[in-house]
């Protein structure tokens, strides 16, 4: 019957014993096409690692070969505001600004003055921390100096756990990211922070007090040489109290780093050297 004689074909197909054939190859035809892709998959693998060796070779683990020639570097605050930038409570209610507090006593735990003391080094202020290698021989791992909670003052959290949130004269923590080998400010001239607030809310911003003193970002605290290198690098922060900041209403504020040799961002990144963010404390009246 027509019926199986093609299924005998399927089967000497399958396995032909007059010519001893395997799907349609002898046993010595299949193995040279295994040989075959045994040898190109080790030599494709051997290539991929001999291509990323080369490629390792030529980086340097302490400083990153490419870089983005990012002139002014972006600012940021904390507590973090959310994606629309605005912190915003009522005075009265507890629950609406204890998150801040807390955030804050989180983000400045490793600002403790114990943990600095631990950590890092007493440098000389107001110069840069120079630790530079000497050709190919690599100073590392690099030194870095102490920035104590306590330099914050009445924004350290300490005299004041609250952060001034409770009595409707919150402090906000500024800092700037890091940047390997930046040098800001030059002739020893120290970048600080300023906060304005927009044109139409000018009148209602109120006095401002900056920690440290005058705002600065001290340079012993620049160069940054990276995280390998400096490992327990600890960025300098400036915190900024709204003394009197009018209740009740939007107040848009704006600060900015200033330093002899940064330039202030374009409008096309609003971070580059600022942070844009919106206040708003609510009381019972
Ligand atoms: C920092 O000090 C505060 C109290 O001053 C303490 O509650 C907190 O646990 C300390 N954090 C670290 C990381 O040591
Ligand atoms: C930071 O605090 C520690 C511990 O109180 C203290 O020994 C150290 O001198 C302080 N560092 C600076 C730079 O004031
Ligand atoms: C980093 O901090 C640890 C303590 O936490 C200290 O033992 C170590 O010496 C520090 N390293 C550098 C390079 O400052
Ligand atoms: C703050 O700035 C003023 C004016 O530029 C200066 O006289 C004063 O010494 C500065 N204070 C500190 C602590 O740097
Ligand atoms: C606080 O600001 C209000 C106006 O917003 C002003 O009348 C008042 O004098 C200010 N108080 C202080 C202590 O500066």
């Amino acid at each position: 019957m027509a019926k199986d004689g093609e299924k005998g074909e399927w089967r000497e197909f399958i396995w032909n014993p007059r010519t001893r054939e395997f799907l349609g190859r002898t046993a010595s035809s299949w193995g040279l096409i295994l040989l075959f892709y045994v040898v190109f998959y080790i030599f494709l693998a051997g290539l991929f690692a001999l291509t990323m060796y080369v490629m390792l070779q030529t980086l340097d683990e302490h400083k990153p070969t490419w870089q983005d020639r990012l002139s002014t570097p972006g600012m940021v605050i904390r507590p973090k505001a959310d994606e629309t930038f605005e912190i915003v409570y009522n005075t009265q209610n507890t629950e609406s600004w204890d998150m801040y507090a807390q955030a804050l006593d989180k983000f400045l735990g490793p600002y403790n003055d114990s943990v600095q003391a631990q950590k890092n080094d007493e440098c000389t202020p107001d110069q840069y921390f120079l630790q530079a290698d000497s050709g190919e021989v690599k100073n590392n791992p690099k030194r870095s100096c102490q920035f104590n909670r306590t330099f914050l003052q009445d924004c350290s959290g300490i005299r004041d756990r609250y952060y001034g949130y409770q009595e409707g004269k919150p402090c906000i923590i500024i800092k700037l990211n890091r940047v390997i080998g930046m040098l800001p400010g030059k002739d020893g001239q120290a970048p600080y922070v300023t906060c304005g607030a927009k044109k139409e809310d000018s009148d209602k911003i109120g006095d401002l007090q900056y920690f440290p003193p005058n705002g600065t970002f001290n340079l012993m605290y620049y160069p940054y040489y990276g995280k390998k290198a400096q490992v327990n690098y600890s960025q300098p922060l400036v915190a900024v109290k709204f003394l009197n900041i009018t209740a009740n209403e939007d107040v848009n504020v704006e600060c900015k780093i200033n330093a002899n040799n940064i330039p202030i961002g374009s409008d096309r990144d609003k971070f580059a050297g600022r942070v844009p963010f919106k206040l708003r404390i609510n009381t019972n009246k």
